[in-house]
């Protein structure tokens, strides 16, 4: 009876580390796909994830709110499908649409799996009682309703989907610029209605955040990156040090030390490799801003 007792003693034991250490590598998972996808930033606030940082842009000042865990200023209520909901369809879990200073229309094309790790992660972190500051909009920009009709014309939703023609390194890097580093949000032009026009992806915003203009990533040699080797652009994304040995500044160098630096050789070449693919587009982001394709000449 004791031997017996003894057993499933220790039975139980194995089967709850292995339980826990399926729960460590989903939430280590889910921390790598936090830092390629830069959540922490955007939500940094006087604690860390609990937000209130203002993201400026031209429909007025947005604050990022609360993603911590608390249960009633953050989103500890939040189901798994509440999360996915949010980052898959841009909407709340009461259904209302959420402003696409969320970079959802970028983070729709992640993968199941990586929302649900990812999710997993942000459980994990300290909740904090931070209350959310309302957004600072300008008077017609206001209405949730509004993004509805935005959503029909701007997003398209949907995991990402690999081309089967390309190589699995050319789609790791996709799927890393696209869906999870955001990298268009900021290097692809908008159209006045503030979204991206999807033609001249990655062709350099003359009106990034901060109004600052954001360069042209395409490989086109006079306006964009196409004289840089693709150990260039390895380098660039390891050490944040450009060919010419210069150093970048504002929003790109913290999207590199909180985003690309750390991650894994492998897929900061896969980013290489795809930016490399990208078809060439002229566009000088130094010249005059044309509202409707967002592009300089
Ligand atoms: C460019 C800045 C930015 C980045 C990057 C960003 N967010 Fe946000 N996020 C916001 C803003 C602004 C809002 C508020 C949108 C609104 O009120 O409709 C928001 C809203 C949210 C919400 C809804 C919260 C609520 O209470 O309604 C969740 C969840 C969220 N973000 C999670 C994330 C995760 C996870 C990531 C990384 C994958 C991320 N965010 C990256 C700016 C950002
Ligand atoms: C929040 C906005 C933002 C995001 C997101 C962003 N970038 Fe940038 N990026 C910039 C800005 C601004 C610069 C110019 C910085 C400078 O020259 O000081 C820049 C510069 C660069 C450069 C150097 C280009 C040159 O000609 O000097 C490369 C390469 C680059 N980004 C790649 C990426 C990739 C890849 C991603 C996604 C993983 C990304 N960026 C995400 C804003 C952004």
């Amino acid at each position: 009876m004791k031997k017996l007792y003894a057993m499933f003693l220790l039975l139980g034991l194995l089967f709850s580390t292995s339980s826990s250490w399926a729960d460590r590598a989903l939430v280590e998972r889910g921390h790598y796909i936090f830092d390629a996808a830069g959540c922490g930033s955007c939500h940094a606030g006087v604690k860390p994830l609990a937000g209130g940082r203002p993201i400026e842009t031209p429909f007025g000042t947005f604050y990022s709110p609360n993603i911590t865990p608390d249960k009633k200023y953050g989103i500890g209520a939040w189901s798994e499908e509440d999360f996915v909901r949010a980052l898959r369809h841009g909407r709340k879990p009461n259904n209302q649409h959420l402003f696409p200073a969320f970079p959802y229309t970028s983070f729709t094309g992640m993968t199941r799996a990586d929302m649900a790790a990812l999710y997993a992660y942000l459980m994990t972190q300290p909740a904090y009682p931070v209350k959310n500051r309302p957004h600072d909009l300008r008077p017609l920009f206001r209405s949730r309703a509004m993004v509805g009709q935005w959503k029909i014309a701007n997003f398209r939703q949907g995991s990402f989907k690999p081309d089967r023609s390309k190589s699995k390194e050319w789609n790791r890097g996709a799927y890393l610029a696209n869906a999870l580093g955001h990298c268009g949000e900021c290097h692809t032009p908008r159209g006045v209605f503030g979204g991206m026009n999807r033609s001249r992806l990655m062709a350099g915003n003359r009106k990034g955040p901060g109004d600052i203009p954001v360069p042209n990533i395409t490989p086109d040699k006079n306006t964009g990156t196409g004289l840089w080797k693709l150990h260039d652009l390895f380098n660039f994304f390891d050490r944040g040090v450009k060919p010419d040995g210069s150093s970048v500044s504002g929003r790109m160098a913290e999207v590199l030390g909180s985003s690309s630096m750390r991650l894994t050789a492998a897929d900061k070449r896969a980013i290489a490799v795809y930016l490399k693919s990208l078809l060439p587009i002229r566009n000088d982001v130094s010249t005059e801003y044309n509202p409707f394709t967002g592009s300089g000449h």
